[in-house]
């Protein structure tokens, strides 16, 4: 028995090691850490139970025989963060490059099947060349097999995507399925097709960094979510973001004790809002002043800043935030923020998080550009995420709220269960200046009647009241009261039942 034993040591020591030491100190040249350092930063100490360190490739192609290492280039498991179960794989790319051969394939389908029976979420950090080219279609149907588990996944556990090193050709299609995807600055790309392809296929001369680093995909092409200066700020961060999330969408988000009392006001919103309404302000500090303990997990933070999404939690439980910034584009929707937005609402709905809007809208952002690409599809993904959703919506209108974005704005008719509006807010259909030089098109020329029109219009619709009279808006409330009317809303709606028309699946407008 002892004999077995030392045998059973030895095969894992030997697992442990991955490629050899040769290619591990390659990578730690790189400023990477290995896919094991890298679930010992991830995962609670000791909490990691690794799957399948003994599968090996079954390729007898180009001499690969001979050069068999255990575990086949990525390290599979489960282990908990904060406690809460996860299930994760690591590639190695010190073992082939990381690249996925049918074996390597068939280890993370495993823990995808056991994550979605359980119901925990899938972490994926991606270090690969791509598929194994020795293994040819063996590997893309492993590929395959992957896509459809992430399809499957969806809505089922929440999918993070870490990439952490290359990650190219159609081996980015998981990630893009996945819920979100982090990525680590200067280690890491993501391309359909790499520069050398480029070249030959546009001419075009372009850096691996350039066309698909972490800094390109989160503030050009809205592909990943955040960026992350080296491996062990990003790992810590995903520690931090999971901590937020449900394990599945049969459960609640984890409830996280906070001394941040839920009536706490802050006299300093009332001031918030300038008396020039073209003035803008930074509504994150909204956010920030009325979620628990100022935290807030932003996500893309860099990308479509006219409107914030990103998780914090109000006495304890978790809420998904969208806000307009009126820092940026004056707050308005276009194509990026209206995508953007409608993927973070439709996350929170798919895994039972509340919904806090806060609305500072003077509408959708006019021009050809807009409209030739396509804003009326893209602005109605959002109407449509909120529309649809069914957990509880509460809405916060600090200022403009115009046109059809007041509509689209998590507003009562999309089944906005509290929705409030502070003195400033102004609803109307449009701001005065603009109305009046429609309905009095006449008086154009004559400024006088112009400005007592524009005040008349003013002093009639830019005020929450017209609204609240109609009972679209439930309540006129003081800025400084925030976080106290939020918290009493949200708490009324925990128990909300609320189920849409039975449906194979609805039809976003794509
Ligand atoms: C097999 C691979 C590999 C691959 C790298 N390696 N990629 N082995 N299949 N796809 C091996 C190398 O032979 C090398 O082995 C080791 O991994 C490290 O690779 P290097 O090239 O030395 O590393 P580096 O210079 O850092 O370059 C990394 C790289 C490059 C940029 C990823 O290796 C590369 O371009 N690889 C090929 C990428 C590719 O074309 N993949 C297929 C994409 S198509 P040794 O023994 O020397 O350590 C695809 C389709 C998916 O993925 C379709 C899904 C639908």
């Amino acid at each position: 028995m002892q004999d077995i034993l030392q045998r059973l040591e030895e095969m894992r020591d030997q697992a442990a090691i991955g490629g050899g030491q040769r290619r591990i100190e390659a990578q730690h040249a790189k400023g990477k850490l290995t896919a094991r350092e890298r679930l010992q930063i991830l995962l609670d100490e000791g909490s990691f139970e690794e799957w399948d360190m003994f599968v090996e490739h079954r390729c007898i192609d180009f001499g690969m025989e001979q050069q068999k290492v255990s575990g086949d280039g990525v390290v599979t498991g489960h282990g908990t963060i904060n406690g809460r179960l996860v299930f994760v794989f690591s590639q190695d790319f010190t073992v082939f490059g990381g690249s996925l051969s049918e074996a390597h394939a068939e280890k993370i389908c495993k823990i995808m099947d056991k994550a979605i029976q359980v119901g925990a979420p899938v972490i994926g950090l991606n270090d690969s060349g791509g598929a194994r080219i020795q293994e040819g279609v063996a590997s893309l149907a492993g590929y395959a097999e992957v896509f459809q588990r992430n399809v499957l996944a969806s809505g089922v556990v929440p999918q993070i995507s870490m990439i952490m090193g290359p990650c190219a050709g159609g081996a980015v299609y998981s990630p893009a399925m996945t819920d979100y995807i982090f990525m680590v600055k200067d280690s890491s790309y993501m391309f359909v097709t790499g520069p050398d392809v480029v070249k030959t296929v546009t001419h075009e001369t372009v850096t691996a960094e350039a066309l698909g680093g972490a800094i390109t995909h989160t503030t050009k092409s809205g592909v990943a979510d955040l960026a992350f200066e080296n491996d062990v700020e990003a790992l810590l961060e995903l520690r931090r973001f999971v901590d937020f999330l449900p394990a599945s969408n049969r459960e609640a988000p984890p409830w996280r004790p906070t001394d941040d009392p839920a009536t706490r006001e802050d006299l300093s919103l009332d001031t918030l809002v300038p008396p020039d309404a073209t003035k803008p302000y930074d509504m994150k500090e909204l956010i920030e002043k009325v979620v628990d303990d100022g935290d807030f997990f932003e996500i893309q933070p860099a990308y479509a800043g006219n409107i914030i999404t990103g998780f914090g939690r109000m006495e304890g439980n978790t809420v998904g935030f969208v806000a307009n910034q009126p820092m940026v584009l004056a707050g308005c929707l276009d194509i990026a923020s209206s995508i953007k937005a409608a993927r973070f609402v439709r996350f929170c709905d798919c895994f039972n998080i509340p919904i806090v809007t806060f609305v500072d809208v003077p509408g959708f952002l006019p021009g050809t550009s807009q409209e030739f690409n396509g804003i009326i599809k893209h602005g109605a993904k959002l109407l449509f995420a909120y529309a649809e959703a069914t957990v509880p919506k509460v809405t916060v209108i600090t200022r403009k709220a115009y046109g059809g974005a007041y509509d689209v704005m998590a507003s009562k008719h999309l089944r906005g269960d509290v929705n409030y509006a502070w003195p400033t807010a102004e609803i109307a259909v449009m701001g005065p200046k603009g109305a009046v030089e429609i309905i009095f098109r006449g008086d154009i020329g004559d400024a006088e009647k112009i400005a007592a029109r524009t005040e008349e219009y003013r002093q009639k619709f830019a005020n929450p009241f017209v609204a609240a009279s109609r009972g679209f808006i439930d309540d006129v409330i003081k800025p400084h009261g925030t976080r106290r009317r939020v918290c009493k809303a949200l708490n009324m709606l925990r128990d909300k039942q609320l189920e849409n028309p039975w449906k194979k699946h609805d039809n976003l407008p794509l």
